[in-house]
């Protein structure tokens, strides 16, 4: 047997059911921040992630899943959104658009080759968004502020809002040099990713998860201690703004984040929920302002964040939150045999095309497990088609519930159905 490859999964039945209600939330939360949907490819050209997301992080070094294609152009399957958004948004000139910023979303997989766990797969769903054209602390808030609210929405409650600066790229060249001063008598005691974080970001020493707990950690320089004083106006204005909003923060000064693009504002929201491992952090991002240009773009500032949907799907379990809302049909229609399949077939295509959720039965079921059958499928009306229904056009139809059972002309049936009927009927 073919198995699926390792650290991925499938997802059928009721996880389908949860994804596609996380996805409508979302897309619902998105219109009411005035966001605007953008779908990159899969794969981009290699060259996007090793410049965009950075030759220091591990996501480049060691995670991404490269090939080469026919044509022999090196590709690489995309480990994270926001090099590609930032790509399309360079490439489609969006920074001509009057509407700044630019206000984008997006949904899809990611794939790192990782070493699979708990909430660490190699394909993962990830929602994100970047607004690209503005250095307003607001955003910096705005952004913090969409997974917070999302999960406030879905009940979550168990969240840590953890943040940080990086300041800008003065402030980081300036710390980046006291850490290297700070750590170089120490390399002997650090790993060998640090001793090559130590070259190519000293920063990211401090979140290594081999080290951290070393006394020579928790002396290291602060940030705070570098930023000029724009850095520190624009980091005081986003508490400010969070504040306002009442989302409570922790500022944690070690928070680096994983990849190479940020400046000024990171953040991370993690899950407090106990016995959730250690993958608990559900989603993370920060300002990027050098990347654009970075990427060949005109010099324009930005801020997003990506949340993790299984790491989500998890915590929403371990707080026992349900959000699956219970799947029905209108229609449940039953021909009592071959006879009547063709007339019962036409009909069920008659209520799907009116905007009714229903189905018929394809086995040729007896009628009591037709009746079992309309139940599995919380079926409101079952309709029956019988010789004498198709002989006349007056069909039987029963409601599921009272068992009440009624004789209409099948010419009425769409009337019939829109009187009884009105939640759903809408959505087509
Ligand atoms: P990231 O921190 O690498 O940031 O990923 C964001 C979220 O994706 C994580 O917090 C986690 O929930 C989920 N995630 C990451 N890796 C995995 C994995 N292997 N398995 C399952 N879930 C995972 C970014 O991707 C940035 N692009 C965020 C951003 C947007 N920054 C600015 N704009």
């Amino acid at each position: 047997m073919i198995q699926k490859p390792k650290g991925t999964y499938d997802t059928y039945g009721v996880e389908s059911r949860k994804i596609r209600y996380l996805n409508e939330l979302f897309t619902l939360l998105m219109d009411k921040y005035n966001y605007s949907q953008v779908r990159t490819p899969i794969f981009e050209n290699s060259e996007l992630f090793h410049r965009g997301v950075g030759e220091s992080s591990d996501i480049v070094t060691k995670e991404t899943y490269d090939f080469t294609d026919r044509g022999n152009r090196n590709m690489t399957l995309r480990p994270e959104g926001t090099a590609g958004v930032v790509r399309s948004y360079i490439e489609n000139k969006m920074y001509g658009d009057a509407t700044k910023p630019t206000k984008l979303w997006y949904n899809g997989f990611m794939y790192r080759y990782e070493r699979p766990q708990s909430g660490r797969f190699r394909e993962f769903n990830q929602f994100g968004v970047e607004v690209i054209g503005s250095s307003s602390a607001m955003l910096d808030a705005e952004v913090i502020s969409i997974p917070v609210n999302f999960y406030k929405l879905l009940g979550l409650k168990g969240i840590k809002v953890n943040i940080n600066t990086l300041g800008d790229l003065e402030s980081r060249n300036n710390y980046r040099q006291a850490l290297k001063d700070y750590f170089k008598p120490y390399l002997n005691q650090l790993c060998t990713d640090c001793n090559n974080r130590f070259e190519k970001n000293p920063l990211r020493i401090l979140d290594c998860k081999i080290d951290h707990d070393k006394d020579i950690m928790k002396n290291a320089p602060k940030m705070i201690d570098y930023l000029n004083e724009e850095s520190k106006i624009h980091y005081e204005k986003v508490k400010k703004y969070l504040e306002e909003l009442g989302i409570e923060y922790v500022e944690n000064p070690n928070l680096v984040r994983g990849l190479d693009y940020y400046t000024h504002t990171v953040f991370e929201v993690e899950a407090e929920v106990e016995g959730f491992g250690s993958q608990n952090v559900l989603c993370g991002g920060g300002r990027y302002d050098l990347l654009v240009e970075m990427l060949d773009g005109p010099s324009t500032p930005a801020v997003g964040f990506a949340l993790g949907i299984e790491r989500l799907l998890t915590a929403l379990d371990y707080e026992n939150i349900d959000i699956i809302e219970e799947k029905s049909l209108d229609a449940y229609i039953i021909p009592m045999s071959d006879n009547e399949s063709e007339y019962a077939f036409k009909l069920l295509n008659h209520l799907r095309m009116n905007g009714f959720n229903s189905d018929i039965d394809y086995m040729g079921r007896k009628i009591g497990s037709n009746f079992k059958q309309a139940d599995r499928f919380n079926s409101k009306y079952v309709i029956i088609i019988g010789e004498e229904e198709i002989k006349t056009n007056i069909i039987t139809i029963k409601d599921n519930n009272t068992k009440e059972e009624y004789k209409i002309d099948a010419n009425s049936i769409i009337s019939f159905l829109d009187e009884r009927i009105i939640d759903d009927h809408e959505k087509i």
